[in-house]
C-alpha cells in the first residue's frame, strides 16, 4: 500500500489537523516529516479540543502508530509537555509513538536567538520557537540529533560547542544566551522519557510500507512557507511541500501513491510577507471572526483575504496534488458576495500564473460570486450544499484542475463531506 501525503497549499493553518484526523481513521501509521513546534494542528471532537504541535494529528486514533520523522526539529521540553497533556487526557497509554533519533533538537539557545532576531529590524514574524536557528545548525553541520538524548556526556559536549558558536551572534543582537547549566537543566527532567521513544524512524516507516500498511504523511506549515518554493524570505526553514515527505521521513518518491492538498475557501497568513489578496476592511475582519482566525501557537490575529487560485495552481504544480481538501467553506456563509482571485496583472500584462517574483507589483483580478446565507454545517454530500456554495466549490476544483476529496463545513469531525479516500 503506497503512502499518502497531506500538505497545506497556502501559508499554513489550512485545517491539516482536522483532515489528517479524518483520514487517519483508516491509517495504520501517521508521520510528521517537517517543521517543529511552530506548527499548531487543531483537533476537535465534541466538546474536546486539542492542539498538537509536534505529535502527529493521528494521535486520536488508537490503532495508528505516530512517528516524528528526521526532517523535524524537536524541542524536548515542548514534546514532553505535549506528551504529558496527552497522557492526562488518556490518549497516550497503549499507543505507539516514536521519535526519529536523527531529528534535530531545538534547545533554549535556539529560542533565545529566534526571539532576539524578532526584536530587530530584520523581523519576519516567526513563531519564536527556535525553528529557524535549529535548521541553521542542521545545515551548518553543527546540529544535535535527538539520538544524543541517550548520552548526557555527548549531549553536553555538543551543547558546549553550539553555545560557543551562537555567543557572538547573541552579543551582536544585544542579548545573552542561556548558560550550559540552564540548557542541561531544561533537558534533564525529560531526557530519559524521550530517549525511550527514540528509534530509526526511516526503517520503521519503510517496514510499514513494505508490509502493506496505510501510512499517512502529515505536512506542517504550507507550500507558500516552504524554504525553496515559498515567498522567501518570509518563509519557514523547512521543506513543507510534498517532496519534503521523502527527505523528511526517508521514503523514496516511488512509495508515495497520493498527494492531497489542503486549502481554505479563503486565505490566511500569520507573520510578515506578501499577501496580494489580503483584505484590510470589514469583510476581512468578518472572516477573521467567523473563522476564529487567531494563531493556534502564538494567538496572533491571522491576516485574512480572498482565495488565490493562481497560488493554488502553483501549489498543485510543486506538490503534484491528486486531489484537494477544501476547508472552512462555512466561514464564508453570510457574505453578500464571495470573491476568488483568478489571475494577476503585472506591469500591464495579465497572467494566470502565481507571480512569485513580482508579488510586490502584482494586482489580483477577481471573479465575484453571489454569496449564500444557509448554515452549511449539516452538509454531508455535495448535493446538500446550497446552489451558490456548490457553484463556488465546483469553480475552485475546475480552476485548480484537481478533484475534490474533502469539503469541510465546520471544525467538528462530523462536519465534513468526504468524497474520496486517498488510500483508494
Ligand atoms: P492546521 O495548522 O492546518 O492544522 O490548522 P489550524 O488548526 O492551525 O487552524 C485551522 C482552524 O480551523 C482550527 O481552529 C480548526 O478547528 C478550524 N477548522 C478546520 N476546518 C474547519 C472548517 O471546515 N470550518 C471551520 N469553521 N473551522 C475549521
Ligand atoms: P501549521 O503547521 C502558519 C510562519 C510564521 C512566520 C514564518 C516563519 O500550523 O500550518 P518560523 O517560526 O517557522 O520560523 O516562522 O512561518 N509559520 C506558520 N504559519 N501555520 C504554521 O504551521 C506556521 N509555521 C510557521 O508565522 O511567518
Ligand atoms: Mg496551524
Amino acid at each position: 500500500m503506497p503512502g499518502v501525503v497531506i500538505v497545506g497549499a497556502q501559508w499554513g493553518d489550512e485545517g491539516k489537523g482536522k483532515v489528517v484526523d479524518i483520514y487517519t481513521e483508516h491509517a495504520d501509521m501517521v508521520v510528521r516529516f517537517a517543521g517543529g513546534p511552530n506548527a499548531g494542528h487543531t483537533l476537535v471532537v465534541g466538546a474536546d479540543k486539542l492542539v498538537v504541535r509536534l505529535v502527529p494529528s493521528g494521535i486520536l486514533r488508537p490503532q495508528s502508530t505516530c512517528v516524528l520523522g528526521q526532517g523535524m526539529v524537536v524541542d524536548p521540553a515542548t514534546l514532553a509537555a505535549e506528551l504529558a497533556e496527552l497522557s492526562r487526557r488518556g490518549l497516550l497509554e497503549g499507543r505507539e509513538l516514536w521519535l526519529s533519533d536523527r531529528a534535530h533538537l531545538i534547545l533554549p539557545y535556539h529560542v533565545a536567538i529566534d526571539t532576539l532576531r524578532e526584536r530587530g529590524a530584520g523581523a519576519i514574524g516567526t513563531t519564536k520557537r527556535g525553528v529557524g536557528p535549529a535548521y541553521e545548525d542542521k545545515a551548518a553541520r553543527l546540529g544535535i540529533h535527538a539520538g544524543a538524548l541517550r548520552d548526557p556526556a555527548r549531549l553536553e559536549a555538543a551543547i558546549t560547542r553550539a553555545l560557543a558558536r551562537w555567543a557572538p551572534v547573541a552579543r551582536d543582537l544585544g542579548g545573552e544566551l542561556p548558560s550550559l547549566a540552564d540548557v542541561m537543566a531544561a533537558v534533564a527532567p525529560v531526557r530519559e522519557a524521550l530517549a525511550a521513544r527514540l528509534t530509526d524512524a526511516a526503517s520503521l516507516v519503510d517496514g510499514a510500507l513494505r508490509a502493506g500498511k496505510k501510512v499517512l504523511f502529515e505536512g506542517a506549515q504550507g507550500t507558500l512557507l516552504d524554504v525553496d518554493h515559498g515567498t522567501y524570505p518570509f518563509v519557514t526553514s523547512s521543506s513543507a511541500i510534498a517532496g519534503g515527505a521523502c527527505t523528511g521521513a526517508g521514503v523514496g518518491p516511488t512509495r508515495i501513491g497520493c498527494v492531497v492538498g489542503l486549502t481554505k475557501a479563503y486565505t490566511t497568513r500569520v507573520g510578515g510577507g506578501p499577501f496580494p489578496t489580503e483584505l484590510h476592511d470589514d469583510v476581512g475582519e468578518a472572516i477573521r471572526k467567523a473563522g476564529s482566525e487567531f494563531g493556534s501557537v502564538t494567538g496572533r490575529p491571522r491576516r485574512t483575504g480572498w482565495l488565490d487560485l493562481p497560488a493554488l495552481r502553483y501549489a498543485t504544480v510543486v506538490n503534484g496534488f491528486d486531489g484537494l481538501a477544501l476547508t472552512k467553506l462555512d466561514v464564508l456563509t453570510g457574505q453578500p458576495e464571495v470573491r476568488a482571485c483568478v489571475a494577476y496583472e503585472v506591469d500591464g500584462r495579465e497572467t494566470r500564473d502565481f507571480p512569485l517574483a513580482d508579488l510586490d507589483r502584482a494586482r489580483p483580478i477577481y471573479r465575484t460570486f453571489p454569496g449564500w446565507s444557509e448554515d452549511l454545517r449539516g452538509a454531508r454530500r455535495l448535493e446538500d450544499l446550497p446552489a451558490r456554495a456548490r457553484a463556488f466549490v465546483d469553480f475552485v476544483s475546475a480552476e485548480s484542475g484537481c478533484p475534490l476529496f474533502v469539503v469541510s463545513v465546520g471544525y467538528e469531525r462530523d462536519d465534513t463531506i468526504v468524497l474520496r479516500s486517498p488510500f483508494g
